[in-house]
């Protein structure tokens, strides 16, 4: 699965990085073209020569040496993927500021491929809040970030911030580059966000969802090979993604979008928040106080999840959401089955760190086989993963 596969290997000042000579040999016996950047402060832990004979590449460490300049964005493109470990809490913080002091700060700023860290520190400076909070923020700019082990640490103590060991952080690119061709060619329609049903040209009614989540599938399917195609409903989220983007305000809106789209689509998830009621004859003017209340006449939208449900072909998969307060199981089975979908996604707005707004989700999905698949809360794009890796499973299992 490594073979051929261009691996950018971004050392920084740690201990661990005695690892990285184990980390090259492995990368190469795996068939991969290795490239090593190292930041001044790690050439003090291992030295570049081991590497350079390991990758049987010259190891880069400067902006420019003598009369020559390392070309930081012909590095940053020619990588299938960088890799940064080990990632020191100090790179860690440059990475959240965008610091560029040296030739890994400016690689990095200016990669275009996916950018993954193996963080390796001590566990006080691995559980400190800046150190959470610059782990969120490079996660949050779409860096995916190998979980730290646990056990004896540089200082002598015991706890958490080991970096990954080199055959996880190997097992992890295999199952990366395996994961980026599943959804090849595959067509596929996402609604995100909520939608705001006009009261009159100065309001509406609408509701907290955020798009996070729905973006966050989009952007997933896209890094796996799919054709996206994302309906999404108001938001002030930033897309990235390199997909077709097709811009609603109110459920009638989505409706005749998803229409559009549907049957050229073979996988649909419905994530936006979609209004189950509108405004029956929205005013053309700014609506004037008057009066002590105020009746407004809603009426019933499309239920669009179940509209698609009902044209569904076999060859389609449908996946809706479940936002809960009570009886939460019980009222996602029920969607599943009156909606004809064939996975739901449940979020419960009891369980803390889930539902709209937020960056984080705790989920459950049911399945029309009967298998259930419970979550831990995870930041959204983690969530899209799960989701994505779940789709996946049932639709292998399914053809
Ligand atoms: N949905 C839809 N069209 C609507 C309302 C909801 O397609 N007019 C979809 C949502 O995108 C989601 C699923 O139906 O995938 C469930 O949405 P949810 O708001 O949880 O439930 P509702 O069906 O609206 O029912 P209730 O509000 O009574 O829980």
């Amino acid at each position: 699965m490594l073979k051929g596969k261009k691996i950018l290997l971004g050392i920084s000042g740690s201990i661990a990085a005695y690892k990285s000579a184990v980390l090259v040999r492995l990368l190469i016996k795996a068939g991969a073209d290795v490239k090593v950047i190292m930041t001044p402060a790690s050439t003090a832990f291992i030295g570049p020569l081991t590497l350079s004979t390991l990758s049987k590449n010259e190891v880069l460490t400067d902006l420019s040496t003598n009369d020559t300049w390392s070309n930081h964005v012909n590095l940053g493109r020619w990588a299938d993927v960088m890799l940064l470990a080990p990632l020191s809490c100090n790179t860690l913080s440059k990475m959240a500021q965008g610091v560029c002091d040296n030739l890994l700060m400016a690689v990095y700023l200016s990669a275009t491929c996916p950018v993954v860290v193996a963080p390796a520190m001590d566990e006080d400076m691995w559980i400190h809040p800046s150190t959470k909070e610059n782990i969120l923020k490079i996660q949050t700019q779409g860096n995916q970030v190998l979980e730290v082990n646990k056990g004896e640490l540089a200082s002598g103590l015991f706890g958490e911030g080991r970096m990954a060991e080199p055959e996880e952080i190997i097992q992890w690119l295999q199952s990366f580059f395996t994961k980026q061709h599943q959804f090849q060619g595959k067509k596929v329609l996402i609604t995100a966000g909520p939608t705001h049903e006009p009261i009159d040209p100065v309001r509406f009614i609408g509701n907290r969802s955020s798009g996070k989540m729905g973006i966050a599938i989009a952007n997933e399917f896209q890094k796996r090979g799919a054709s996206v195609t994302l309906v999404c409903g108001p938001t002030s989220e930033l897309i990235r993604g390199n997909y077709e983007v097709i811009n609603v305000n109110t459920a009638n809106e989505m409706y005749q979008a998803c229409l559009n789209n549907f049957t050229s689509a073979e996988i649909v998830v419905m994530s936006a928040a979609i209004a189950d009621y509108t405004v029956e004859n929205p005013s053309t003017e700014k609506i004037k106080k008057s009066g002590e209340e105020i009746n407004i006449v809603l009426k019933k939208t499309v239920d669009i999840l179940s509209e698609l449900g009902k044209s569904k072909l076999s060859n389609q998969i449908l996946v809706g959401f479940a936002l809960e307060t009570t009886n939460e199981k019980a009222n996602a089975l029920d969607k599943l089955k009156t909606k004809n979908a064939d996975l739901i996604v449940l979020n419960s707005l009891k369980d803390e760190g889930a539902g709209f707004g937020g960056s984080t989700n705790k989920i459950c999905i049911f399945d029309r086989k009967g298998n259930e698949y419970l979550f831990e809360t995870k930041d959204k794009k983690n969530v899209a993963e799960d989701i994505l890796d779940t789709i996946y499973t049932y639709t292998n299992e399914t053809n």
